[in-house]
């Protein structure tokens, strides 16, 4: 009986590890969704007759503020091995360094194009926008699995 009991806690623990990588693991694509939608905002704006640099300038806020919380989109246990659907490469905790710097790297990056769009500089902005363009694919080519 005590076994049996032990067993049934051991099982619930491994379903709550699973349930909440399961939570992280939606959270964070929810978020890089909305990253997404920020960086298309902007290059919609950069192909349109006249940018609006006030927009520009919003969604660039809002991707260095999402960003900024990277760091905490990835709580250990919340890769593959949680049996979670994740693109998150093993690499972002064996190499928590590196990740660490292409995140920070990243964030800088969103922050000059804050800043360029502030200062009403189309040409800067376009070419931010590449440099921007640049974090998300370095990023992606060493901490994200190729889609299946
Ligand atoms: C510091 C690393 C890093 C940076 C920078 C980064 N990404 Fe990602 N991104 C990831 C990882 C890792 C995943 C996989 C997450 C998962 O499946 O759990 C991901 C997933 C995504 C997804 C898929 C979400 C889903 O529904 O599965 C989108 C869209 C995305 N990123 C867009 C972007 C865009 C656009 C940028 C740049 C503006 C960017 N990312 C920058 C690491 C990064």
């Amino acid at each position: 009986m005590a076994a049996a009991g032990l067993l049934v806690a051991a099982t619930a623990g491994a379903a709550f590890a699973q349930s909440a990588a399961q939570k992280a693991v939606a959270a964070r694509q929810e978020q890089y969704k909305q990253l997404g939608a920020a960086f298309k905002t902007i290059n919609d704006e950069l192909k349109a007759g006249s940018p609006d640099m006030a927009a520009i300038g919003a969604a660039a806020g809002k991707m260095n503020t999402l960003a900024g919380k990277i760091p905490g989109w990835f709580p250990k246990g919340s890769g593959v091995e949680s049996g979670a659907k994740t693109r998150a490469l093993p690499a972002i905790w064996s190499d928590a360094a590196g990740f660490a710097a292409a995140q920070r790297g990243f964030q800088a990056e969103t922050a000059k194009l804050q800043k360029v769009a502030a200062a009403g500089d189309l040409a800067g902005v376009r070419a931010q926008a590449r440099a921007v363009g640049g974090g998300c694919k370095s990023c992606h080519d060493k901490y994200r699995a190729p889609e299946k």
